[in-house]
């Protein structure tokens, strides 16, 4: 079975999600975090997920650090899940086309952070998800696939950040599989 990474900085509830799918084409061998004390750590123990966390200093040096343990883990694909660092040149060219991302807006609209924010503060009718390969930028890079979700009269921040995750839940997993049994 193909060997993937999950890279989270926060809660890992789209790790979850990934962890909680059936017939999953891959295997879910490492959780690379960013942040000591971060929730998706204790989620990753609890499926027995191997953990690599990090604090380092400078880019070039941590993410070949990174590169090291990926390569050592027999990792051949990364999955960003709310993982809030911009991967570079040295991450970039040693997985090119083989790092997804998943954000909560339609992308181009509203990258960057509090994307769920910034689309309800915006007061725009509908945002979404999606899910895209990675490039040097923030949340740039060629898109797979969107899913919109409709802002309701009545939403709250809250109400809508809660639909929004419930799709990205069901779409990340499904990507990941199609995209996977595909190559
Ligand atoms: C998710 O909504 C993800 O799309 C977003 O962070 C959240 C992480 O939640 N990612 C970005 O904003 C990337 N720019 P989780 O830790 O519960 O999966």
């Amino acid at each position: 079975k193909l060997k993937a990474a999950v890279f989270a900085s926060g809660t890992g509830s789209n790790f979850e999600a990934i962890m909680e799918t059936k017939h999953l084409a891959c295997e879910i061998a490492l959780l690379v975090c960013d942040k000591a004390g971060a929730s998706v750590i204790a989620k990753a123990e609890k499926y027995g997920v191997p953990t690599f966390v990090f604090d380092a200093p400078d880019k070039a040096t941590y993410e070949k650090v990174i590169i090291d343990k990926l390569e050592e883990s027999g990792i051949s694909w990364i999955f960003l899940a709310g993982y809030m660092r911009i991967a570079g040149p040295t991450l970039l060219r040693s997985y090119e086309g083989r790092i997804l991302n998943i954000h909560p807006s339609l992308l181009p609209a509203f990258p960057g952070v509090d994307a769920i924010g910034q689309a309800f503060r915006a007061g725009v009718g509908t945002t979404g998800v999606t899910v895209h390969y990675i490039d040097e930028g923030i949340d740039t890079g060629p898109i797979i696939v969107q899913e919109k979700v409709t802002i309701l009269k009545d939403d709250t921040e809250e109400s809508l950040k809660k639909r929004i995750q419930q799709v990205e839940h069901q779409l990340y997993p499904k990507v990941i599989n199609q995209l996977l049994q595909s190559k």
